[in-house]
């Protein structure tokens, strides 16, 4: 699916690489915590146990990937890291921070996620990748968007499609590009 546009706005060497820009290295070469979590449990009101004192670091700049059967809890952890659920206090912290005493909108800006089924706002897929960025008053080049579009290996027809008019996987690329338009520090 790679077009020449996508050639044209990343390099081959960066292909592979361009959703992970690790800036900083620690010197004694030591990985870096991004997200400590400690103990976090998550229990409905009848009871049941969805997560059971899960203690997890996630390192810096590397992906990770959580496995375990449809149903099992996986979606609720991701779901803790932002705050679309409260996790208790001091269970799991953000660079060293407890992320309970930030400011919720200022941890979903660097915490961005991607949820399991996409929804698209109304309008252009162009519309939909320059929505998160409008909100803080910038507005996207036609430049950025294709690069965008790119990163998430869809090629520039895809500027002026309607939302509506995508296939499920085709929507999901476009809402990882959405995501990407904020720039996160992390991406569920
Ligand atoms: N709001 C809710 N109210 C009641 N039960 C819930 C709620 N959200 C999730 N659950 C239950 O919590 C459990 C874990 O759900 P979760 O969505 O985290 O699973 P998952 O591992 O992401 O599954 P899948 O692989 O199917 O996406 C499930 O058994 C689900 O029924
Ligand atoms: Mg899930």
């Amino acid at each position: 699916m790679a077009s020449a546009l996508a050639a044209e706005l990343l390099p081959e060497h960066e292909a592979r690489e361009h959703l992970l820009e690790v800036e900083e290295e620690k010197e004694n070469g030591a990985t870096e915590v991004k997200f400590q979590i400690r103990d976090l449990t998550k229990e409905l009101e009848n009871g049941d146990q969805i997560l059971k004192g899960v203690s997890v670091d996630i390192p810096k700049g590397m992906i990770v990937g959580i496995i375990g059967p449809s149903g099992s809890g996986k979606s609720t952890l991701l779901r803790a890291l932002n705050r679309l659920w409260e996790p208790p206090s001091g269970s799991v912290l953000l660079d060293g921070r407890d992320i309970c005493n930030l400011d919720v909108l200022t941890l979903r800006r660097k915490v961005g996620m991607l949820f399991q089924l996409p929804v698209l706002f109304e309008g252009t897929v162009a519309d939909n990748i320059r929505y998160g960025p409008q909100l803080s008053g910038k507005k996207l080049s036609e430049h950025e968007v294709h690069r965008l579009l790119a990163l998430s290996d869809l090629d520039s027809s895809f500027y002026s499609k309607m939302g509506s008019e995508l296939s499920v996987g085709q929507a999901q690329r476009v809402a990882l590009a959405r995501t990407l338009a904020n720039k996160p520090e992390v991406n569920l």
